[in-house]
């Protein structure tokens, strides 16, 4: 029996095939230079890109290709993927083209759940981006950190746990996606909270160090931790969870070069030293929550989390002096993330327009500073 009654799947589908761990072959027909930029986890590279282009004959026959697995025809926009497709088809192969595209793999995402107490913590990470947004819930009451996915996504979750989004936030501007933290706190009449800066163009409530939201019977604490951006905060829930937004990851820390020229990243780079010691002094056991992950995220249900006791014995940078963090950190800052500057404006303004997203943030994510 065929996976699907169509030979073009979108990338819900793909998504519950994951979920489902169904054993499929994903290839990926774009060029090897594209394929090896950003590709889904698992893919492999078929070198069919520039006979698929020119060439009307079988292509897969040419190169003796074969699987005993459904196919699934990844392109960049979807168009060469239904010609592959039709060609795996004329071979007898159960195969289907992806809709839309790489870019597609971009707005796909998985949960992870934390449960302590009465306190609910879901993760919300777009598994190709590696972007972490959370959903904090307790007595009926629930708060969002960094709006990644859209707004239905963090609706129909509060829902499902009969509570109510009272507040929205972010822990800072961001470079690497859209925030639908605003369409959220629309959507659903919830605060929305934005560090306290002078930059964004749109109603909110500014977050100040030290304050203090509450989450039910919960508190959130803010953190005032800048050096990845200006403004950027950490949120401490009941002083056990933190989440960190990107000034610190399971791999090391924010990158605080965007934007900014060598002084200013100089400068921030000191502030990101200090606002990891000030990170650093809290209990070992603060479970570290962090913005982004670095690899793609598995459909595997496990908290992208670390405790700070560990994160301390895993990271050198981060136990590194302040004239050496400085070095190290300056030494080595990875290639910029595609369209920042634009995905800063757009975050700046509030709004996206027309515009496609999945096209606008598709790549994989480069918001630390460690390649
Ligand atoms: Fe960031």
């Amino acid at each position: 029996m065929s996976l699907f009654n169509t030979d073009k799947i979108r990338i819900e589908d793909l998504k519950m095939l994951f979920e489902k761990h169904t054993s499929v072959k994903i290839i990926d027909v774009r060029s090897k230079e594209k394929f090896d930029q950003w590709h889904i986890p698992g893919s492999e590279w078929v070198p069919v890109n520039e006979a698929l282009k020119t060439s009307d004959d079988n292509v897969f026959m040419d190169i003796g290709f074969n699987s005993d697995k459904p196919v699934v025809v990844v392109c960049q926009e979807g168009f060469l993927s239904r010609k592959a497709m039709e060609f795996l088809r004329d071979l007898d192969l159960e195969a289907y083209s992806l809709e839309g595209g790489i870019k597609e793999w971009s707005r796909v995402w998985n949960l992870a759940k934390i449960k302590v107490g009465d306190t609910k913590i879901i993760q919300i990470r777009r598994a190709g981006k590696g972007c972490l947004s959370y959903l904090i819930i307790n007595n009926g009451e629930a708060a969002v950190i960094d709006t990644a996915v859209d707004p239905g996504v963090f609706i129909d979750l509060a829902g499902q746990n009969q509570a109510t989004i009272k507040y929205v936030l972010d822990t800072h501007i961001h470079a690497d996606h859209f925030s639908r933290g605003r369409l959220l706190a629309g959507q659903t009449g919830a605060s929305l909270l934005m560090p306290g800066q002078n930059l964004v163009q749109y109603d909110c409530m500014p977050v100040y160090d030290n304050d203090i939201i509450r989450i039910g019977q919960v508190t959130l604490k803010a953190i005032h931790t800048p050096g990845h951006t200006d403004e950027s905060f950490s949120y401490l829930l009941d002083g056990r969870f933190l989440f960190t937004g990107d000034l610190l990851f399971l791999n090391g820390a924010g990158r605080p070069d965007l934007k900014s020229d060598e002084a200013t990243t100089r400068r921030k780079t000191k502030k990101l030293y200090h606002s990891l010691k000030k990170i650093l002094s809290l209990p070992g056991d603060t479970l570290i929550l962090p913005g982004h992950y670095h690899k793609p995220v598995r459909f595997d249900g496990k908290p992208v989390a670390e405790t700070l006791e560990n994160l301390k014995k895993n990271l050198p940078l981060i136990n590194l002096s302040e004239k050496d963090f400085i070095l190290e950190i300056l030494t080595d800052i990875p290639d910029t993330p595609p369209n920042y500057e634009q995905i800063v404006e757009l975050n700046i303004a509030g709004h996206a327009g027309a515009l496609d997203l999945a096209e606008l943030e598709a790549g994989e994510n480069r918001c630390n500073s460690q390649r």
